[in-house]
């Protein structure tokens, strides 16, 4: 049986007004539980202290220099348990939902995610890939365990049927704008 200690934090990062029960929420601005900035190192959490993270519309607007990005990342994984979860949920980077805010300064993909994996770095690596080896030149590991893509509206207009043939609306969605609305990930900290 799984046991809760005062350690096994759960963390609402960039919580802005929603803010859930039995999670620290924190942001920049407003009145969350703790007020920081997570652009400047280092977090305020210990190492392996945290069980999950949120991150809800937040991951988009961190780290326009991609060197505070990846410091986001390192910290992240610096503060969580082994097998702890991180469920990021970003705009789709072909929605003008994407393009609205001006404070939106990265693109998050499953497969930029997937850079930091160690077991796909190796991967790369022996197959000759160009793909950046982010988890050993960082020192991190995540893997990204599930992917799920919201259909938005325009979609619904063209394919009204209830069932979403998810395949056919991936390859759509690498040739036509606004056809998924947002993307959820949840990664798992691999130590
Ligand atoms: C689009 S809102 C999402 C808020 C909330 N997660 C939700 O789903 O309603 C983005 C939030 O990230 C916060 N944020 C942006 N940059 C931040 C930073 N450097 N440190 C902490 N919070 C930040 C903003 O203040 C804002 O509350």
């Amino acid at each position: 049986m799984e046991t809760t200690s005062m350690t096994d934090l759960r963390l609402n990062l960039g919580c802005g007004e929603r803010h859930f029960e039995g999670y620290i929420n924190v942001d920049k601005y407003g009145n969350p539980d703790v007020k920081h900035d997570l652009e400047t190192f280092p977090w305020p959490w210990k190492d392996n202290s945290v069980i999950e993270i949120l991150l809800i519309h937040v991951l988009e607007h961190l780290g326009q220099d991609s060197k505070i990005y990846l410091n986001i990342i390192k910290e992240m994984y610096r503060i969580c348990q082994p097998g702890a979860k991180i469920r990021i949920v970003v705009p789709h980077h072909r929605h003008d939902f994407f393009f609205d805010d001006p404070t939106h300064v990265r693109v998050v993909t499953p497969m930029g995610l997937s850079l930091f994996s160690q077991r796909l770095n190796r991967k790369w690596i022996e197959e000759k890939a160009a793909n950046s080896p982010l988890g050993l030149y960082l020192n991190v590991d995540f893997e990204v365990i599930e992917t799920y893509y919201t259909p938005s509206s325009h979609w619904f207009t063209l394919h009204p049927e209830s069932e979403v043939d998810v395949g056919f609306l991936l390859s759509e969605s690498t040739y036509y704008n606004n056809l998924i609305e947002q993307i959820e990930m949840v990664l798992e900290v691999i130590k």
